[in-house]
């Protein structure tokens, strides 16, 4: 029998309509379009202005995009991994949510938590699943509703992040396209430099831990940055080292979109040209667990069968990592 691989055959995402500009922006703190695009290249993030809505909307429309372009019954899908940061509550997993919705009625599912990274150890848990032979296809979705946990009076934070989700179908392949490697690391030297101080087991929420902002993301953005610039470039070196692959080889970089300067460093140790890289941090900002679905899905009709794609992420944690993907499917009309 021929080794199983996990390939990607079908993509959708979803991102909501509000368009929160760096003009308005500029009218809510001290802040101006100039220095948020020169030191992020975010022009633009979409936020979730429902106030009855989770992230698991989000990954709703993400996931039915995807079983209405690929015309997949849900029925058929075993297993839902929802990598989140966000997720609607602390105790029932958003996923469960989330299968029950679309109509996964045979499905099981989790969330996944690991900050930016959390779609890219998905890819990683998603493969194992469909490499064991056992499960045939596996959905994993990416969202976040980072606008729920951002203090819309910090300017260090909330110009970078936005709303939004995406998601992918991993099925088996027998061609050997699909996953090919991965490198994933993290380490918790991170954990003081880009956190959620309260509302978990460490400091659960009270009168004081509203009153003193701490169920708003915290980040040292300087030192995450230096890390995110070394950590996210050396995955990709180690991937691409690991299997002989050269900048030539490499058609597509798949980066986490939290600023386009870590994006630039890795594609430049990568040696790749700008055209090889997927970018739409100017349109949505960084959505966290979702950066990478709704790459492919802005760039999914520019994809061929065959073609040598590598996914990085670096997030809080800290965690980080790159995947080495041979895309499975030529462009569908
Ligand atoms: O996805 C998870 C991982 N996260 C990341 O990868 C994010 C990594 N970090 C970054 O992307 C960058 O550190 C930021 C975009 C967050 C900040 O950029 P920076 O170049 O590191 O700026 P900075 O924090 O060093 O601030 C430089 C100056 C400061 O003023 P002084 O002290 O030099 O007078 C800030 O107060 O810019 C000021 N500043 C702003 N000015 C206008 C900070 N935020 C703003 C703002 N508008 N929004």
């Amino acid at each position: 029998m021929n080794t199983i691989t996990a390939a990607i055959t079908a993509v959708g995402g979803y991102v909501p309509d509000y368009v929160l500009t760096n003009q308005i922006l500029e009218t809510m703190m001290e802040t101006n379009d100039e220095w948020i695009t020169s030191r992020t290249g975010i022009k633009e993030r979409r936020i979730l202005k429902d106030k009855d809505k989770g992230t698991s909307f989000l990954a709703i429309e993400a996931a039915k995009d995807l079983l209405r372009k690929s015309n997949t019954d849900p029925k058929d899908i075993d297993l839902i991994i929802m990598a989140t940061a966000t997720p609607d509550m602390l105790v029932s997993a958003t996923g469960v949510f989330v299968a029950t919705e679309i109509g996964a009625v045979n499905a099981f599912s989790f969330d996944l938590a690991a900050a930016c990274s959390s779609f890219i150890f998905g890819m990683s848990t998603a493969a194992r699943y469909i490499e064991s032979g056992k499960y045939k296809k596996v959905l994993l979705i990416g969202a976040d509703k980072m606008s729920s946990i951002i203090d819309y009076t910090d300017r260090t934070t909330c110009i970078i992040f936005g709303d939004g989700a995406g998601a992918v179908l991993f099925e088996p392949n027998y061609d050997g396209l699909g996953v090919q490697d991965e490198y994933l690391r993290s380490d918790g030297v991170g954990r003081p430099h880009l956190k959620v101080d309260a509302g978990g087991s460490l400091l659960p929420p009270s009168a004081e831990t509203i009153a003193n902002k701490q169920h708003y993301v915290f980040q040292d953005g300087k030192t995450v940055f230096k890390f995110a610039v070394s950590k996210m470039a050396d995955a990709c070196e180690k991937v691409m080292t690991a299997n002989n692959l050269s900048g030539d080889d490499v058609r597509w970089l798949v980066p986490h979109q939290a600023n386009k300067r870590i994006i630039n460093a890795a594609s430049k140790r990568m040696n790749l040209a700008d055209e090889k890289v997927m970018i739409n941090i100017h349109k949505y900002g960084n959505t966290t667990s979702a950066t990478l679905p709704l790459c492919l899905w802005d760039y999914e009709n520019q994809l061929k069968k065959g073609d040598n794609l590598i996914f990085a992420a670096f997030g809080g944690g800290f965690t980080w990592g790159a995947v080495y993907l041979k895309w499975a499917y030529d462009p569908k009309q």
